[in-house]
């Protein structure tokens, strides 16, 4: 059958036609110098056209091909000398032409350094991503990503490789606290927002890894084989929800294969998927390592390889030249790849405002302004999981605290890999291994011990290190309450166990048996198992809290600062519950639960995980009622209210979740919102439904598809709570789908 494409929406990136609006050429030029694409009143697309045709082959080849920022000495590999010393990147200008370089910094925490770099930029970190994901609070995502993009800016550089938003399919995937969850709403939503609030600094964010690399085991060859109506479903929809929110600039493919080809040369992905359905406009940037054709590559979409020396060869470098020569890639091809980089770099400010070379150090203001921004983010993060007989908040309740383990009297950990943000003062345990990639272990130097004693000085505080669970039972024993801090250190390049290590369960255990009045304070990077659970009183997670972690632990502790975190990813009970229940797996890794990622997974198989996605306690009350979903302009609304309850303000998070007939899963989150409420009072919400949370994809007509019929909300503070119910029923016609680019027989 012969298929014809049929757009539903604007798609496409074709550049168009050139129109002025009320200049000629000639006169824009003379008011620029002769360089009439440097005229910010014309459209970025003119601009491209302008530009590009004045532009040589190898002014265009110069543009497609960056290098590793840093220098490094394994292979002599010297990093260029324009680049900025310890960064990720740098791809030349054209200065005959003015097209600024693009100088790259990671990532989603803040503005890293290279671990081989000799001087480390001292910078601001925000607690992780799933952190960030952890707050539910959209605001606050995109003015951390103001915050660390203005420091990527005051750093001199224009492109920050953030953006993280492959779901938390696999628990143990050590870069999950990069990422946004495990629910593709949450994550795109949360992920987005953080993209646009770098780029409103007039520089570059990407979106990344695109796509499905949801583990680090066996990263560079691994395959992940999903169904891809599935994928469209799950991780796709991360993908293309964070895309329509945050509008990355670039989108960076990933090191795996997907369904048989690697990413950065996977037709599917880079041009039906994301090109064709989606209408992404902006460029393609390969992962460090992540390019193994010029011809293949260039023909699925790729525009830019990343980080030469890490591929084999520079085959977008010389490898494309030679194919230009031999006719294996065309002009027209290589005209499209740097009119997409081109158009991102006008679209997003690059030219208009350019980033000057900066100092390595901030100034002392700028760093205080922004832990206090990483310092807010951190408290809204974190969870608080359980809270047995009001053991929390501390106040005005205990006299001799002890506090357990965790280096809490040093700082918070972090996560290790390229996206490892340097601080203020330096690390606070600098003689944990591994010291070197994907190390250091680095813990900031905000001491949750320190940040106790400052606030309650009337209280008895002292502290043991844990190694020594009978010696550390004994001080609780004699202790109104103890507080156990238990870490877990996860980055990038491995996978890590879901147990805590160093015998942290048996810490936990012995001092939570010896004193019930015992806190665990979790810091890792996602979920992990809890078997001392039934035993703690209070439970409170706190991801990697950042650059101002140890304040923010103490805040939600004393109560200070009533915890809002809500979980962005389930708990396992065990190992067994996992759809891959083995370690993560070489080779193909089949993705056999589809898009019943996490709690989808839970609730199809009917089991009930130890802390369920979306969950998180308060110091208050809230009370969610009048649930109602009306049909309006073609579009589903629901509308409800959410109280406090309690005598003290607080945050709820307030989350919607539907059912329909032959979905992945009994249910999916459709709707949600944080709300700020005082004492007692109430506040009516109304939200969008996006309609392709109400509809499936047909993966045979390429489409977005809305069945009739009746579905189920529920209205809670987590996915398994139902505090009020509504149900919708609805016809394909009575609301609009707009997004998709289907097939017509
Ligand atoms: C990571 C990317 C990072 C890049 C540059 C790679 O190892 O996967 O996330 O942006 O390095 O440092």
């Amino acid at each position: 059958m012969k298929h014809v494409l049929v757009a539903i929406a604007l798609t496409g990136c074709a550049i168009p036609a050139l129109t002025f609006t009320g200049q000629s050429p000639a006169a824009a030029s003379s008011h620029h110098g002769g360089r009439a694409w440097m005229n910010p009143r014309l459209r970025p697309e003119q601009r491209v056209a302008l530009l590009l045709r004045r532009m040589t082959q190898d002014e265009k080849l110069s543009l497609v091909f960056g290098y590793f920022g840093t220098d490094f000495p394994f292979t002599k590999y010297k990093a260029p000398a324009e680049g900025r010393a310890g960064s990720a990147g740098y791809v030349p200008g054209v200065p005959r032409l003015g097209i600024p370089a693009q100088w790259q910094t990671d990532a989603g925490i803040g503005v890293a350094t290279q671990g081989g770099a000799v001087k480390k930029r001292e910078r601001t970190a925000l607690p992780s991503n799933l952190g960030i994901a952890a707050t539910w609070n959209v605001d606050l995502a995109y003015k951390g990503g103001a915050m660390i993009g203005a420091e990527a800016r005051a750093s001199g550089f224009n492109v920050m490789l953030a953006g993280g938003v492959n779901l938390a399919r696999e628990p143990r995937n050590g870069r999950n606290f990069e990422y946004g969850g495990e629910d593709p709403l949450l994550a795109g939503t949360m992920v987005g927002a953080q993209i646009a609030g770098i780029q409103s600094n007039h520089i570059i964010s990407t979106v990344k890894h695109y796509a499905l690399n949801d583990q680090e085991t066996d990263r560079n060859a691994g395959n992940s084989v999903i169904d891809p109506k599935a994928a469209r479903l799950s991780d796709l929809l991360a993908f293309e929800i964070a895309l329509e929110k945050g509008k990355p600039g670039s989108v960076m493919c990933s090191y795996n294969h997907v369904n048989g080809p690697f990413a950065c040369e996977n037709p599917w992905l880079l041009r039906d998927v994301l090109r064709r359905d989606w209408g992404f406009k902006g460029y393609v940037m390969s992962d460090w390592g992540a390019v193994h054709s010029t011809v293949a590559s260039v023909a699925a979409g790729l525009d830019q390889e990343s980080g030469f020396p890490f591929d084999k060869e520079p085959y977008l470098g010389d490898g494309l030249k030679k194919a230009l020569a031999d006719g294996t890639v065309t002009t027209a091809q290589l005209d499209r790849m740097v009119s997409r980089i081109l158009y991102a770099m006008f679209r997003h400010g690059l030219f208009d405002h350019p980033v000057t070379t900066a100092p390595m150090d901030l100034s002392d203001a700028m760093l205080a302004a922004d832990a206090a921004v990483s310092r807010v983010a951190a408290e809204q993060s974190i969870v608080l999981l359980k809270n047995d007989r009001r053991v929390l908040p501390l106040a005005g309740t205990a006299q001799r605290i002890v506090v357990i383990g965790g280096n809490a009297d040093k700082g918070v950990i972090a996560g290790g890999g390229s996206s490892l943000v340097y601080p203020k003062g330096g690390n606070a345990t600098p003689d944990i291994a591994p010291k070197t990639w994907p190390g250091p272990v680095m813990f900031y130097p905000s001491s949750p011990l320190e940040a106790l004693r400052r606030q309650l000085p009337n209280a008895e505080i002292s502290f043991i290190d844990g190694r020594d669970p009978v010696a550390a039972a004994a001080q609780a024993r004699t202790a109104d309450i103890a507080i156990v801090f238990a870490t877990q250190w996860a980055g990038e390049g491995f996978d890590v166990p879901l147990s805590l290590k160093d015998d942290q369960d048996a810490l936990i255990d012995a001092v939570a048996t010896a004193n019930p009045k015992t806190v665990v304070v979790l810091e890792t990077g996602g979920p992990v198992l809890s078997p001392w659970a039934g035993k703690a009183a209070g439970i409170l997670e706190a991801w990697y809290p950042g650059t101002a972690g140890g304040d923010a632990i103490a805040n939600v502790l004393t109560g200070k600062v009533n915890p809002s975190g809500h979980l962005p990813v389930s708990f396992p009970n065990s190992l067994a519950e996992l759809p891959r229940p083995e370690a993560p797996s070489k080779g193909d890794v089949h993705y056999s639960e589809g898009a019943a990622v996490g709690y989808k997974w839970y609730d199809r198989q009917n089991l009930e995980p130890a802390f369920v996605f979306g969950h998180g306690l308060s110091y208050t009350r809230f009370a969610y009622r009048n649930l109602r979903a009306r049909i309006a302009k073609r579009q589903v609304t629901v509308t409800f209210t959410v109280q406090n309850q309690g005598a003290v303000g607080g945050m709820a998070v307030a989350q919607v979740y539907a059912a329909g007939d032959g979905w992945e899963a009994p249910r999916r989150l459709v709707a949600f919102q944080k709300v700020d409420l005082a004492p007692r009072q109430s506040r009516q919400v109304t939200l969008a439904l996006d309609p392709r949370l109400l509809a499936d994809f047909d993966a045979g007509m390429n489409c977005w598809r809305l069945r009739s019929g009746s579905f189920r909300l529920t209205l809670g503070d987590s996915s398994a709570a139902s505090s009020a119910k509504a149900t919708l029923a609805l016809t394909p016609r009575a609301i609009v789908v707009p997004h998709g680019f289907c097939k017509r027989g």
